[in-house]
């Protein structure tokens, strides 16, 4: 059985305007990376080298980005590659990317459901375009899925009250440590709708039942074909298991998540980590300062 991997990133970035504008959110770096990048490391670190990144037009930066470049190739001819771009290169050859365009923004459940061709049989992990995950939660989904008899499963985070109407949020019984059996899922529910308090996690990982399910599917949320809710009516005729993530999701696709994924993963990194914490005490120093000056 071969695990298939989804990459939705056809949304326009409405959040991440102007920059947006003209360059996909996804190709925002995170230290010297894109974001995508990382998101497609993540699904070869699960070992999934089948991968289709949904796009829509004026987005073919990230199609640019894993393909080769005579100039730098030309460039770089005589020398060997530095190493970042020798990892890119590694990644382009291993995995097998295609792309399919989103005529209309219908959606992230219409995103998932144009790639009905490309699944076939197959169970696909889902991982969303703009998210990344401190842990390699798309392995971990892989591991569940073949231990728990091939069941699908998404990956889980428990919020505050406050953030519940942001989200797709999950009820089940827990049936194991940081493991439910989910018996509901809703889309962005008021707190006095929501089935509970923990949170779709930007990971998914679904049996190809889920393609039936979006094709009987009707608008939901915002006038959009909703994947939670595909998932709410799949939930009813097969198990889904809820998985809760052990490290952070950065969520680069606003800008404070942005800015502050920046900020950890430059302190995670050796090369900046020092001159970062440095920079970062000088300015909180210097911004205490003048507040206390102005009060
Ligand atoms: C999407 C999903 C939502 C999920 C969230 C984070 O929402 O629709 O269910 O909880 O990603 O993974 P969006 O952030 O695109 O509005």
């Amino acid at each position: 059985m071969k695990i298939k991997a989804i990459i939705p990133a056809a949304g326009y970035g409405t959040r991440m305007l102007p920059f947006a504008k003209s360059v996909p959110k996804e190709m925002l770096p995170l230290v010297n990376k894109p974001v995508i990048q990382y998101v497609v490391e993540e699904a070869l670190e699960a070992g999934i080298e089948e991968i289709l990144i949904v796009l829509s037009e004026g987005k073919e930066a990230i199609k640019e980005h894993f393909s080769s470049n005579k100039k730098l190739e030309k460039l770089f001819a005589d020398r060997s590659l530095p190493p970042e771009l020798a990892a890119l290169k590694k990644i382009s050859n291993t995995a097998k990317i295609e792309y399919i365009y989103q005529s209309q923004p219908r959606g992230l459940g219409d995103a998932v459901k144009i790639a009905a061709d490309f699944a076939g049989d197959s169970p696909v992990a889902i991982l969303l375009g703009d998210t990344v995950m401190e842990t390699p939660v798309t392995k971990m989904l892989v591991d569940k899925y073949l231990e728990n008899g091939n069941c699908s499963s998404i990956a889980l985070e428990k919020v505050p009250p406050e953030k519940i109407s942001r989200y797709g949020i999950a009820g089940g019984t827990e049936i194991g440590e940081n493991c439910w059996k989910l018996d509901a899922l809703v889309e962005k529910p008021s707190i006095a709708d929501a089935p509970g308090d923990l949170a779709v996690a930007a990971r998914y990982l679904l049996n190809p039942g889920i393609f039936r399910e979006l094709s009987e599917s009707k608008p939901g949320l915002n006038g959009e074909i909703q994947l939670t809710d595909a998932i709410g009516r799949l939930l009813k005729k097969e198990t889904v298991f809820g998985y809760k993530i052990s490290g952070r999701r950065f969520d680069a696709g606003t800008p404070a998540g942005f800015i502050m994924t920046n900020v950890e993963l430059g302190l995670q990194n050796p090369e900046y980590a020092e001159i970062l914490k440095e920079k970062l005490r000088k300015i909180l120093d210097r911004t205490e300062k003048t507040t206390n000056q102005t009060n």
